[in-house]
């Protein structure tokens, strides 16, 4: 199966998973790059203002097309309750395109239920979900094995 993992992440957490994962099954990496930054503390701001709106906002061009592959692994951050900025617009940019797909957020907290309900707007309906903890990703408490097979 080819697999590809497209995910976003502002401060490594997302990206320590999606790393995870495509070790685990031999992906493609793909890391979704917003052109205006989240980063500092205006930039924190900014991401919990354009997540609560749902605000689409331009990525970098990608390395890979999403529909070439057989399983699309997707990862966000939560911010504000819902998909972090960068992850849903790769999402929304790429409707139609987006078959098998297997979603995986980290958050604070871990009620992960409004987030994953909210990709269903954009056409998108996992097989699988993940949602851990920014704490589970950082000590390694996790275990991947029904996500990935
Ligand atoms: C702007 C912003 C808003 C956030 N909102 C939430 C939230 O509503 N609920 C939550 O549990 N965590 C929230 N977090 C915490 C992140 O989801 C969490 O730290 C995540 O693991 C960070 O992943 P990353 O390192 O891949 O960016 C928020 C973080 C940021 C930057």
């Amino acid at each position: 199966m080819k697999s590809l993992v497209a995910y976003y992440s502002r401060s490594n957490i997302t990206k320590k998973l999606a790393e995870t994962i495509a070790n685990g099954v031999n992906a493609d990496i793909e890391e979704i790059i917003p052109k205006e930054k989240y980063q500092g503390k205006l930039g924190f701001a900014r991401a919990g203002k354009h997540a609560m709106s749902e605000k689409i906002i331009e990525i970098e061009e990608l390395k890979f097309d999403p529909a070439d592959y057989d399983v699309v692994y997707i990862g966000a951050p939560v911010w504000a309750g819902k998909v972090a900025t960068p992850t849903l617009s790769y999402i929304k940019q790429n409707e139609g395109k987006l078959n098998n797909v297997r979603f995986f957020m980290t958050a604070g907290s871990d009620d992960f239920k409004k987030s994953f309900k909210q990709v269903e707007k954009y056409s998108l309906k996992p097989v699988k979900t993940l949602g851990l903890t920014t704490k589970q990703v950082k000590k390694d408490e996790f275990n991947l094995d029904s996500f990935l097979e």
